[in-house]
């Protein structure tokens, strides 16, 4: 790399994880090795070679921790325990062993906002008032009561799946926070002592056993305004409001990352370079900064959520709002475009465990014809950004969204308590419901949860053998949406991504370290293109989210040499995009 870059780009400086292609593996569903019908950590180390030759690079995990699975694991009981169903610790060690044989970095998912209200911490704390543990989670007195003697919660937040975010507990009459379910009890980071235990055992033990980083989970909620006070209605129709000005980005945020960088790096003792990337949501320019300086020691890099949230509410994910491609333009590029000239980093990612299918949402599955274009097309836009690169199991699939579910076919807890909570409140016919049940065929979490099929044969694809899966197949796997039928098809999307992700990495230097990336016509509502460079080379591409023939100006008269694309054997020099082509040219400095 030139130092010039360096110089003027510090963002450009190489780092073997920003350049790493990193796939996302959700371990109830990846692959099943023992046939109780739930993946597990065998059945990853089984599909090594494939994400091998897939070009991964690097994998993160979701929770696999001893957990009763009230979040699917997002809920740990223990942190030093893998969770019986998905193997024994040395599974995992093995694992570890094994990906780093093979060349290939493991990152674990940090779940430490919250535990499971069955850790030994939890159970200790609600024990009594005076348990030395008290202090580590937020027990808060009650508001008051109502006229029948019901305790009242001690403010109006929100719970994220539903409801208040206070549970109280008959045993001490106090309530405790918890901003997720209610088995996911918030840990006190104000708490030394807690902390202390949250590094030690979340953090220090996977350290201690070879992890390359942590995947850290909601890292902007630990810093609480501490006198808690309401927060402000956002949601009219809702009893209970978000609390993000006194939960999100909070006074003691950087510092608590300082803390917990300081001691990861106190763990290592082989010289290894470990990364974190901190699921960030959003975060103001200053925020996002200080989480990813180089100088300020926090964190590696962020997920933020603009382009994946597109065309939802604020106050309530489940409200769809009407997008346009421009919006969703500037969201894709509100993940990257900051760290321009600075030393911070960036991820570039369309989907994870949390959102539904990109094809459903940003693409066209109406038939199979727009499916596979638009898987294609999505992959050549996304290995044409900047910041470090996250696919999402089955992705590389072009998998889409399930269709016609009824709302009981649902697992994820966040449908389950909104569903419960809406017919509570609307009745079960009302509109507010019909509005929710068509909101989940769009964006429901559980579009990314079912099983990957690895063929299209027999009840699960191949993903157990003959057990029923803990959660439903999405039935497309029988019309071609599988790993053998697509290895098989030279023309499938999984034969695209590999060729893709191999040139990426042929083209790292442009296509993940390139900088001032500049739309080009951020108007046209039928593309998405854009120039960047790097040093001195050139870069535009532009993708077409078009079922239709759409023409296009190239920018200037300089020479554009097309160099990848999503349909073989284009003519770069043609003004006509064909149904969803993507295409990816060098420029020629002069004219
Ligand atoms: C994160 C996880 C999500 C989980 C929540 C609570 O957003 O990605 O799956 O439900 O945190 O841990
Ligand atoms: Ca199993």
């Amino acid at each position: 790399m030139s130092t010039k870059t360096v110089e003027e780009h510090p963002e450009t400086k190489p780092q073997w994880w920003k350049e790493a292609t990193f796939y996302q593996i959700y371990p109830a569903s990846f692959k099943d090795s023992n046939n109780d019908g739930w993946g597990d950590i065998n059945g990853i180390r089984s599909k090594l070679d494939y994400l091998k030759d897939l070009g991964i690079t690097a994998i993160w995990i979701s929770p696999f921790y001893d957990s009763p699975q009230k979040d699917m694991g997002y809920d740990i009981a223990n942190y030093e325990k893998v969770w019986p169903k998905y193997g024994k610790n040395e599974d995992i060690f093995n694992l570890i062993k094994e990906a780093h044989n093979k060349g290939m970095k493991i990152l674990v998912d940090l779940v430490v906002n919250h535990c499971s209200d069955q850790h030994a911490w939890f159970k200790e704390s609600r024990s009594s008032k005076t348990n030395s543990k008290r202090n580590w989670f937020y027990w808060r007195k009650p508001k008051g009561y109502t006229a029948n003697g019901t305790p009242i919660p001690p403010n109006n937040w929100r719970s994220y799946f539903g409801g208040s975010a206070w549970k109280y507990d008959s045993k001490t009459k106090e309530f405790y926070l918890h901003l997720f379910a209610e088995g996911q009890p918030d840990l006190n980071w104000e708490n030394i002592n807690c902390r202390a235990a949250i590094f030690d055992s979340a953090v220090g033990f996977w350290l201690r056993h070879g992890v390359d980083g942590f995947r850290i989970d909601v890292a902007f909620l630990y810093s609480k305004t501490m006198t808690m006070p309401d927060a402000p209605l956002s949601n009219p129709k809702d009893d209970y409001q978000p609390s993000d000005p006194y939960t999100a980005n909070g006074a003691r945020i950087h510092e608590f990352h300082k803390l917990m960088h300081h001691y990861m790096l106190s763990q290592i003792d082989d010289g290894r370079t470990i990364m974190t990337v901190g699921e960030i949501g959003s975060a103001g320019m200053d925020a996002r900064l200080s989480y990813t300086s180089e100088k300020s020691q926090e964190l590696s890099e962020i997920f933020t959520f603009k382009h994946t949230d597109v065309g939802t509410s604020q106050s309530f994910i489940y409200d769809l709002l009407p997008f346009t491609l421009k919006d969703w333009k500037l969201a894709v590029a509100d993940s990257f475009r900051w760290i321009n000239g600075t030393d911070s980093w960036a991820t570039v990612y369309f989907e994870n465990h949390d959102r539904a299918r990109s094809v459903s949402r940003f693409g066209d599955d109406s038939t199979i014809t727009s499916r596979v274009a638009s898987a294609k097309l999505l992959c050549s836009l996304l290995i044409s950004l900047t910041g470090t690169m996250y696919i999402y199991q089955g992705q590389e699939l072009g998998s889409i969204n399930f269709k016609g579910w009824p709302v009981e076919d649902y697992e994820d807890v966040e449908v389950r308590n909104n569903y419960k909570i809406l017919c509570k409140k609307f009745g079960k016919d009302s509109s507010e419901v019909l509005k929710f049940k068509n909101a989940l065929s769009v964006i429901s979490r559980d579009h990314a949860r079912t099983p990957i099929p690895w063929s299209s044969k027999g009840l699960t694809g191949g993903f157990s053998d003959s057990a029923k899966p803990w959660f439903k197949m999405n039935e497309v796997y029988k019309e071609g949406i599988n790993v053998e039928d697509e290895l098989d098809d030279p023309n499938s999307v999984l034969n695209f991504w590999k060729r893709a992700i191999r040139f990426r990495k042929e083209n790292k230097d442009i296509l993940v370290y390139g900088y001032n990336f500049d739309f080009y016509d951020l108007d046209n509502p039928d593309y998405f293109a854009f120039t960047k460079q790097y040093a001195n080379k050139r870069f535009f591409g532009i993708f077409s989210f078009s079922g239709k023939d759409v023409k296009f100006k190239f920018p200037d008269d300089r020479k554009y040499t097309i160099f990848f694309g999503t349909h073989k054997n284009t003519d770069g020099a043609a003004d006509i995009l064909k149904p969803w082509e993507g295409r990816l040219y060098f420029v020629s400095a002069s004219k």
